[in-house]
């Protein structure tokens, strides 16, 4: 796992965007990990940047987003495929399609069915080439809360408390409004990405770095099944790294 130390998450950005500026020269059609929430917005600010001023296409490249909440209703802004749409795919040129999210719209019947085709879906598209992550402060990757097998492929999973704490930001701050439930890949979805590019800043995220790079290898930190990817780089503000030996 390399780990890379920057000043702040416009240099983090930046070096993302370089990567996937790479990956999209080489193979128009690769396959894009999509992640929500605060850490990737930098990098999809920079991929905009770059698309208007002509260096970066995504017209043949698809993407499939890691997670998304149970229980809200379709237009709900803070259901991550409209994240996803408003934060970054409306200002880029993805074809009508291109980029899919986890099923949380469908019955309880139907959901075995819906996550075994997103699944399906993802290796029919040759499976991702770079997965953007972020990290919750308890060490989850995706929805994947401690404990969750580490071979795990997407599936309904329970938010701790400590995640409807976390996003509750997103919700006017309100724990009561956040879902309790999710659907995401699961960590052996992740694993099979070619390469997983994850994104932390500040303090609220050392305890969970560090179990990450240092510790062992367990579903209670689950990020920590990174540790067995060959290609995994992890970007990190001074903050994020404060507590690397
Ligand atoms: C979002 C996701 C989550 C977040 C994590 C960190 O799609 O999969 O694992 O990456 O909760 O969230 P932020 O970046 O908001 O601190």
């Amino acid at each position: 796992m390399e780990v890379v130390i920057q000043p702040g998450s416009a240099e983090m950005a930046s070096l993302v965007a370089d990567e996937i500026e790479r990956l999209l020269a080489a193979k128009p059609d690769a396959v894009l990990g999509l992640a929500t929430g605060s850490s990737p917005l930098a990098v999809y600010e920079e991929l905009i940047r770059r698309h208007r001023a002509g260096r970066i296409s995504f017209a043949r490249a698809r993407g499939f987003l890691l997670d998304e909440y149970v229980g809200l209703p379709a237009e709900h802004p803070e259901g991550y495929r409209n994240v996803i749409e408003r934060e970054f795919a409306a200002h880029v040129d993805f074809a009508d399609g291109a980029v899919q999210a986890p099923p949380g719209a469908v019955s309880s019947a139907e959901l075995p069915d819906a996550c075994a085709a997103y699944e399906r879906a993802i290796a029919e598209a040759g499976g991702v080439d770079l997965q953007l992550l972020g990290i919750g402060s308890d060490g989850h990757i995706a929805f994947n809360e401690p404990g969750s097998s580490l071979a795990s492929r997407t599936r309904i999973k329970t938010l701790t408390e400590q995640t409807r704490q976390d996003n509750a930001r997103f919700f006017g701050g309100d724990i009561d409004s956040v879902p309790r439930h999710c659907v995401t890949q699961g960590l052996g979805t992740i694993m099979d990405a070619r390469h997983l590019v994850l994104l932390a800043t500040g303090s609220g995220k050392a305890e969970a770095i560090h179990q990450l790079v240092e510790g062992a290898v367990s579903a209670m930190w689950p990020a920590t099944i990174m540790q067995h990817h060959p290609h995994a780089t992890v970007l990190l503000d001074e903050a994020a790294g404060s507590r690397l030996q």
